[in-house]
């Protein structure tokens, strides 16, 4: 059932969010974005919750489900898809949020990253934005937000080539910012969101927002970009064709 999908987790006030769809590598549904929303939306509201921790298991997450990409085509253009949904609240969302990443991160696991307030990654992690292999272009405002991180020289050869990124890498490029052995990334991340937890939460959300204030527009006219173009490739041919070769390995 979807909501095993997404596990939630209480250590004091700290609050972790855990992709649980393992036989699938953590492929995301419409369900699975809805639940980490969700998830999202009752932590902005609860005054007991201070950090948030983005987590999957051994795989972080192989991105999007293939099988809703290969559907989408049945649904209308317009309509606004779960992933943005989510992908909204995450921008909004005014609390540190650190993501520990273990083996994949494909597609939006990697582009999310650029939401989060801090990455610790897995030395051995297998990031990844295979979009021009699938015949589709960047979203989650990674457009800007990549570019801005790791400088324009990677992050078009990224892009455009979809080459693999190892987590070590992803911290030598600012992308992670550190780069840990698999067995302490959650360790880290968890005694980091505790650092965070202990400190004045109006000045850690003040801080993030400054932080987040000079890109927020730019981020936001992005993703609407990203969206129609993301929406029409979905839509394509060549997309489809290499969805139904996925599928039908
Ligand atoms: N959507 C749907 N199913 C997915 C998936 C995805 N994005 N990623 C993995 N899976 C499924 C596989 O189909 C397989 O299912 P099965 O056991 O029922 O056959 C299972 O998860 C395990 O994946 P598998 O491909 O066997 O593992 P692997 O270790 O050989 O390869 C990946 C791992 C991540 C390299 C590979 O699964 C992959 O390329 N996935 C697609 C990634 C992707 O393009 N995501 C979208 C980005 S925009």
């Amino acid at each position: 059932m979807s909501e095993q999908h997404v596990l939630t987790e209480r250590d004091g006030a700290i609050l972790t969010i855990r992709l649980n769809r393992p036989d699938k590598k953590n492929a995301l549904t419409r369900a699975m974005y809805n639940g980490m929303a969700e998830a999202l939306s009752q932590a902005a509201i609860d005054e007991s919750v201070r950090v948030v921790i983005l987590a999957g298991g051994t795989d972080f997450t192989a991105g999007n489900d293939i099988k809703d990409f290969a559907a989408v085509g049945d649904r209308p253009a317009t309509e606004p898809g779960a992933a943005f949904s989510f992908l909204e609240t995450i921008l909004d969302f005014e609390k540190p949020v650190i993501a520990a990443v273990r083996g994949y991160a494909v597609g939006i696991g990697t582009t999310m990253l650029l939401h989060a307030d801090v990455v610790v990654a897995s030395e051995t992690a297998r990031l990844q934005m295979p979009f021009t292999k699938l015949a589709l272009v960047p979203e989650a405002g990674s457009s800007v937000l990549l570019p801005a991180r790791v400088g324009p020289a990677r992050a078009n050869w990224w892009f455009l080539s979809g080459a693999p990124i190892s987590g070590a890498e992803a911290a030598q490029a600012g992308l992670a910012s550190r780069a840990v052995p698999d067995n302490e990334v959650e360790p880290v991340a968890l005694e980091m969101a505790k650092q965070l937890a202990a400190l004045p939460p109006g000045s850690v959300a003040e801080t993030k927002r400054l932080v987040k204030a000079p890109h927020r527009a730019m981020v936001k006219e992005a993703m609407a970009a990203e969206r129609v173009a993301f929406a029409e490739r979905l839509r394509t041919s060549e997309a489809q064709e290499i969805f139904a070769a996925f599928l039908k390995k």
